[in-house]
């Protein structure tokens, strides 16, 4: 008797290769190395075969075939380099090109655009249509984020797909018929989309460009950095590029666990606020008057004023801080000053909710595992963190049941009791109902129920699970009685000195009037930050720090996988930020001595021993808490 199997040989170019039934020929002959040329297909779209780029001859097959679009079957024979395919791919490339308007020199997609690599590669040399172009007005703003230029597109439908089948919000069209076929919006409204900046990734051609990257460099003049998104809790992998130690964009730099290979338009195009203009030196206020001083005397003066208040002194940290970062400052607070008084939620009237780990025993891929997805509070929620909202549209492509509710008991009803696997998605100001809708779903259905809370900032995460509140110590350790008090009840508590550490522009200490009130009555006020801030009129010394984008060191997303940040721009006219801290630290007597943010690592490892140096790019591995 035949086995049968799910795997089926074929060959391409004379190379055999077994792959799974229902791969396309295109990704058969990648197994093997063989490149086909490609506009309109991509790995994460249905394919559509439209641009016929990618024909190959099929034996047995009367035509050439797309290989995009034709699944592989057993004793396939695929020719990709024949006199006949290299004929169709010249004549499909001639015809693309007969009315573009060939403006590379001044299109912001050369140099890594497929057309133009293509047309060197499979293309003719020269084209023989000698009649007039089309034309259409140039750079037309979609939004104010995209400039649509039509000379340039050559109808792949990338772009139009995206809007139906990734976000979801169908609001990119195909407009019109055949050969006067047009991208736009309905109406030629203004686009609203959160995600724009995809479509700009994934046009094949200069059709769809940023407003910011407009002429900005060329990609050969970029540098480039892996690193992480400073927007929010998501963790998105970017690529930050910067020319002449200026960030010209952040690309996305694909993480099947965290962001899919996406960015929302909130993260990619909030790098301007990174830009650092001039350089700061540190100062002090003597009679009144803010004075420039070396960071010597600056951390001195600052360990002086923070001796005298001990015990009665505060600090708050951003949540963009690194964990380096926010293990040192809660050593200098707690160990150097014995103060319990942390915290690094935003707003006066909001203290940091405290986590637990199983706030995170969701990880953001399981979610198109789930049978059910509760996103208890709706938009909200996806605000917080937009590139979940293309989790959870996958999700529900892919089956899954995605109940948008406002209140517990909406989201209790929507499950059945027959429900495999159910996944709670919400704010972390929403964490009490969580728990308990978690808690009355587990004794309703007959599978798991886990959870996934989206905290403030790209490492709240990580500030909770090293004890960056009042309430707990690193790695949930208790406090034996000595908790302190939250941001909101500073005063009462009769705090004397603040000690504010500002690590990026989208996440800073956002100050009440009445806070900046009291904040005024304090005999100190430290302030180390990236850039001027409104505080500064309050402080007493100023400690210039650098942003996210330009460190070293590792975040915590909210499924609390430990990723690197590293630094895209060069500040080193301005000092690392946990070389501040230790400043402090040893000016107030501590003998610290680490040399990197790696050995701050290693010793933050000892304490919180979920987190790995050899994890680093996976989940904190919590169940393994001493
Ligand atoms: S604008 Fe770009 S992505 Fe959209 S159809 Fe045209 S070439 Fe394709
Ligand atoms: S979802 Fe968050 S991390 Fe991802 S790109 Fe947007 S702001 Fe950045
Ligand atoms: S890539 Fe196959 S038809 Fe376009």
């Amino acid at each position: 008797m035949a086995v049968v199997t799910d795997q089926v040989t074929l060959t391409v170019d004379g190379q055999s290769v077994t792959v799974a039934k229902g791969t396309l020929i295109l990704d058969a002959a990648k197994k093997l190395g063989i490149e086909i040329p490609i506009f309109c297909s991509h790995p994460k779209m249905e394919p559509v075969a439209v641009c016929r780029m990618c024909l190959v001859e099929v034996e047995k097959m009367p035509k050439l075939q797309p290989a995009c679009a034709v699944y592989v079957m057993d004793g396939m024979v695929v020719r990709t380099r024949t006199e006949q395919v290299q004929r169709y791919q010249n004549g499909v490339l001639e015809f693309l090109l007969a009315n573009h308007p060939l403006d590379c020199p001044i299109c912001d997609k050369g140099g890594e655009c497929p057309l133009q690599d293509q047309t060197y590669t499979y293309g003719p040399g020269a084209s023989r249509y000698d009649f007039p172009k089309k034309h259409f007005d140039k750079a037309v703003p979609l939004s104010d984020k995209i400039l649509l230029d039509r000379e340039r597109c050559v109808l792949c439908w990338r772009c139009t797909r995206f809007s139906a089948e990734i976000s979801g919000e169908r609001e990119l069209a195909l407009i019109q018929r055949g050969k006067d076929t047009i991208i736009g919006t309905f109406n030629d409204q203004p686009a609203r989309s959160e995600y724009q900046g995809n479509w700009t990734e994934i046009c094949p051609v200069g059709a769809l460009t940023s407003r910011q990257y407009r002429f900005i460099s060329r990609p050969w003049d970029l540098d480039r950095t892996a690193t992480i998104c400073p927007g929010c809790s998501m963790g998105c992998n970017v690529h930050a590029d910067a020319r002449h130690n200026r960030l010209g964009r952040f690309q996305a730099r694909e993480n099947l666990a965290v962001d899919d290979g996406w960015l929302c338009d909130f993260g990619r195009y909030s790098f301007p606020s990174f830009q650092r203009e001039g350089i700061e030196r540190p100062r002090v206020r003597r009679d009144g008057r803010l004075e420039e001083v070396s960071y010597e005397e600056a951390m001195a003066a600052a360990a002086q004023s923070l001796r005298r208040a001990g015990p009665a002194t505060a600090g708050w940290a951003s949540p963009a801080a690194t964990n380096e970062e926010l293990f040192l400052f809660q050593r200098l607070l707690r160990e150097v000053l014995a103060t319990p008084h942390l915290d690094h939620g935003r707003g006066r009237g909001e203290a940091a909710t405290a986590l637990e780990p199983d706030d995170a025993a969701l990880p953001i891929a399981d979610l198109e595992r789930c049978d059910h997805v509760l996103l208890l509070g709706g938009q909200a929620v996806i605000d917080a963190a937009p590139v979940l909202h293309l989790r959870l549209f996958k999700s529900e492509r892919k089956g899954v049941r995605v109940h948008r509710v406002d209140d517990a008991r909406a989201a209790l009803e929507a499950v059945p009791a027959e429900a495999q696997a159910v996944g709670i998605v919400s704010s972390l100001g929403r964490k009490p109902e969580v728990d308990s809708l978690q808690g009355k779903l587990a004794r309703k259905v007959k599978g798991s129920v886990r959870r996934l809370l989206v905290p403030d900032g790209p490492n709240g995460r990580g500030a909770t699970d090293l004890g960056f509140g009042p309430g707990r110590g690193p790695g949930y350790a208790s406090l034996d009685g000595k908790a302190g008090r939250a941001r909101p009840d500073w005063e009462a508590a009769g705090v004397r000195a603040l000690y504010l550490f500002e690590a990026s522009p989208l996440h800073d200490f956002q100050a009440s009037g009445e806070e900046r009130e009291w904040i005024q009555r304090l005999e100190t006020v430290v302030l180390q930050r990236p850039r001027p801030s409104p505080l500064d009129d309050l402080a007493h010394v100023i400690l210039p720090g650098r942003a996210f984008v330009e460190k070293a060191g590792t975040v915590t997303n909210m499924e609390g996988r430990v990723q690197r940040i590293r630094p895209a721009i060069d500040a080193a006219v301005v000092r690392d930020d946990w070389k501040i801290l230790q400043g402090v630290a040893q000016a107030l007597g501590a003998d610290w001595r680490y040399r990197d943010p790696d050995e701050v690592f290693a010793d933050l490892s000892r304490a919180v021993p979920a987190y790995r140096a050899d994890r680093i790019g996976e989940r904190a591995l919590w169940s393994e808490r001493a």
